[in-house]
Parts: C-alpha cells; sequence; structure tokens
C-alpha cells in the first residue's frame, strides 16, 4: 500500500481516515474491529453534560432511582428527596454526574488498552466548569488528545454574533487553562464571517479544527402536522460543503483541519484531501456501508495514488486548495456563471 501517514494533532496516524464520533464508537468491540479494519484514529462518542442533566431531571421528578447511574448510591439518597428536596436534588446530581463521568473515563481506559491507534475524547457541555472539569479527568485516563464539541445554534436574537463566538473562545481558553492535551475543536458554520471566525479560532492554541458539526435538521410531518426530523445520516452529496470551506481555509490556518460530514467512498476522501484536509472523519459512511468501507477507501485511494505516481500523502494534499487565491468568493462567481449562461 501507497504510504498514508499522517500527522495530526501531533499524533501519528497510520492514515487520515477517522472514525467520528457517534454511536458505533461507543463499545469496546466496535472499536477494535474499527482499528482491524485500518482506521488511522477514532474519536470516541461525545460525553454530554446535557444528557446526564435530562437523566438526573427524570429520576428526580420521578423520584424513582431505577436508572442504572444510580445503582450503587446509597439508600439514604430517596429519603432525603423525600424531606429535604434541595439537598437531596444536589446531593443525587452530583452523585450522578460523577457516575456518570466516571464510567466514560473507564470506557476511556479500556479503549485505549484494547488498540493501538490515537483515541480521542470527546466532549459537549453547557456550563463553563464542566468543559474544564471534564477535560481535566479525562487528560488523566491517558486518550491522546481531546475534541471539544461546540454545538451553538445561533437563533437566540438577543445574542449577537460576537456573543456567540465569545462561547468558542471561552470555552477554549479555559480548558486549555487546565489541560496539555492535544485539543480539537468541532465547529459549526453559523458564523457571519467564516474564514475569519476559523482563522482566530486557529490562533488560540488549538491543534485542529474539524469542519463541521452537521447540524440537527429540521422537518415537518405532513400527516401528524408536527415537528420531525431530517435524516440522521448524512448523504454522499454533502461532502461538497465542507470541501468548499476546507478549500478555502486551508493555507490560511494556523492548525490541522479535519473534514466531517459526506464522506462515503474514497472519491470525496481523495478530494477532501486535495482540499488541504489533514485528516477525513466518517460516521454515517459505517452506519450505511457497514466498517468494510475502511478497507475499501483505503485500498481504492492507494490505487488512485498509484495511478497518479504520489507516493505520500503530503505530495497531493492541499493540491487544489485555494490559498493562493485573493478572492475565492469572486472565481466561484465567475465559474457560476459560465456555468450557467451555457444552460439554456
Ligand atoms: C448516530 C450518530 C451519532 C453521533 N454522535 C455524535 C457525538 O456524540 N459527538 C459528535 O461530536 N458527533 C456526533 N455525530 C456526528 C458525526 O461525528 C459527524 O460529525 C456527522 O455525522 C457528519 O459526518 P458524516 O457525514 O460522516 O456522518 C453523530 C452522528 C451520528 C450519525
Amino acid at each position: 500500500m501507497e504510504n498514508l501517514q499522517t500527522t495530526y494533532l501531533g499524533l501519528k496516524l497510520r492514515n487520515p481516515l477517522i472514525a467520528g464520533s457517534c454511536g458505533l464508537t461507543n463499545s469496546i468491540d466496535n472499536i477494535k474491529e474499527l482499528a482491524n479494519k485500518g482506521v488511522g484514529a477514532i474519536v470516541v462518542k461525545s460525553i454530554f453534560e446535557e444528557q446526564i442533566n435530562v437523566e438526573i431531571e427524570k429520576v428526580i421528578k420521578t423520584g424513582l432511582g431505577n436508572v442504572e447511574t444510580f445503582t450503587k448510591a446509597p439508600d439514604t439518597i430517596l429519603s432525603k428527596r423525600i424531606y429535604d428536596y434541595d439537598e437531596a436534588y444536589s446531593y443525587i446530581y452530583d452523585f450522578a454526574k460523577r457516575n456518570t463521568l466516571e464510567k466514560y473515563l473507564d470506557f476511556l481506559k479500556e479503549a485505549k488498552k484494547s488498540i493501538d491507534i490515537p483515541v480521542i475524547a470527546s466532549i459537549n457541555c453547557v456550563s463553563n466548569q464542566d468543559w474544564y472539569s471534564f477535560a481535566k479527568k479525562i487528560q488523566d485516563t491517558k486518550v491522546d488528545a481531546l475534541e471539544l464539541n461546540i454545538y451553538i445554534l445561533p437563533s437566540d436574537w438577543r445574542r449577537s454574533g460576537e456573543d456567540n463566538e465569545r462561547i468558542y473562545y471561552n470555552i477554549i481558553s479555559e480548558v486549555r487553562n487546565y489541560v496539555t492535551l492535544p485539543i480539537a475543536v468541532k465547529m459549526g458554520y453559523y458564523f457571519s464571517s467564516i474564514a475569519q471566525s476559523v482563522q482566530k479560532l486557529s490562533q488560540t492554541g488549538i491543534k485542529g479544527l474539524v469542519l463541521f458539526n452537521r447540524p440537527y435538521n429540521t422537518d415537518f410531518d405532513i400527516d401528524k402536522i408536527s415537528l420531525s426530523h431530517g435524516s440522521i445520516y448524512s448523504s454522499p452529496e454533502e461532502f461538497t460543503h465542507t470541501l468548499r470551506w476546507i478549500s478555502i481555509l486551508s493555507g490560511h490556518v494556523d492548525c490541522d483541519l479535519s473534514a466531517s460530514t459526506g464522506v462515503h467512498d474514497h472519491k470525496a476522501f481523495i478530494k477532501q484531501l486535495l482540499a488541504g484536509a489533514t485528516t477525513v472523519q466518517i460516521a454515517s459512511a459505517l452506519y450505511r456501508e457497514g466498517f468494510d468501507v475502511i478497507p475499501e477507501i483505503l485500498n481504492k485511494t492507494s490505487d488512485w495514488m498509484n495511478k497518479h505516481g504520489f507516493t505520500d500523502v503530503n505530495a497531493f494534499r492541499g493540491k487544489l486548495n485555494k490559498a493562493n487565491l485573493e478572492n475565492p468568493a469572486a472565481i466561484e462567481r465567475v465559474q457560476f456563471m459560465k456555468l450557467y449562461s451555457g444552460i439554456e
């Protein structure tokens, strides 16, 4: 096989294909199989602070300690709840949070022992304090890096673009104060000036940016006349959005770029590398095509490299990026006009 070795977040990867954070990176058996199939690194399923909160609320509201999380809780918890709601609330809250986090930490340690490729943990928090306290504990598990999964939908009309951006900077600076692990930030694309925002984020001391978080899509059910949701999995056509931004931004940022969304085959994988991505993450393809998609992408990429005389990834990475263009939008506009004027 051609040389696909890559350095991402300062870590040596045997190739740039990463199993992205999803439900499939949540079990040790899967993690072992993903590593056996050949991925260069694995991002473990995120621990979501909000999910812990929802579980806790459920238990507190029903008054039943029947959630697995609470099986180790001392008997006193429920009686405390009856006699002193506030005290019991914070007691249960702290206990459940610690317990869920500990399970996640145990899982990371086990994952690290099970495979010999880099393991990247992932967190998604809402409160400032939990971002860094989770991160600090994760560092002790000896995982190789940490992905901060920051999901902000700027739908609050009381908050300006600057207010929303500040959330990213605050989280990064808090976590960096406490953690020396290499950090990647998985970000959304709702910025008023995304090129400048990505460049500024890349200068905060993080080692990588994952472009992009795929938002939960809105849909309606017209039979039930109710809210629904779009497809949980991406389709292969979706890779072009990330491709545009990786190709515009690579060469202008001070950290690695990892492409995420819509990569389902070797063609989209190669394109993201040609655009300048350091690594490429896949999630939906693992669900839709199964884990054999990994060797298929890697083997076909190797064949393509062989055919074009590229002996290693650096020989073609970024070959089609737009780093040298003063204003990529102007070029896109010319191409758009040429294309449309040819269609009657
Ligand atoms: C079922 C499922 C669960 C996911 N869970 C997470 C998660 O816990 N943390 C995260 O950062 N991204 C999560 N993602 C998002 C993926 O990592 C990825 O960014 C997104 O699906 C787009 O990539 P894709 O087109 O390869 O699926 C999840 C995706 C799916 C389909």
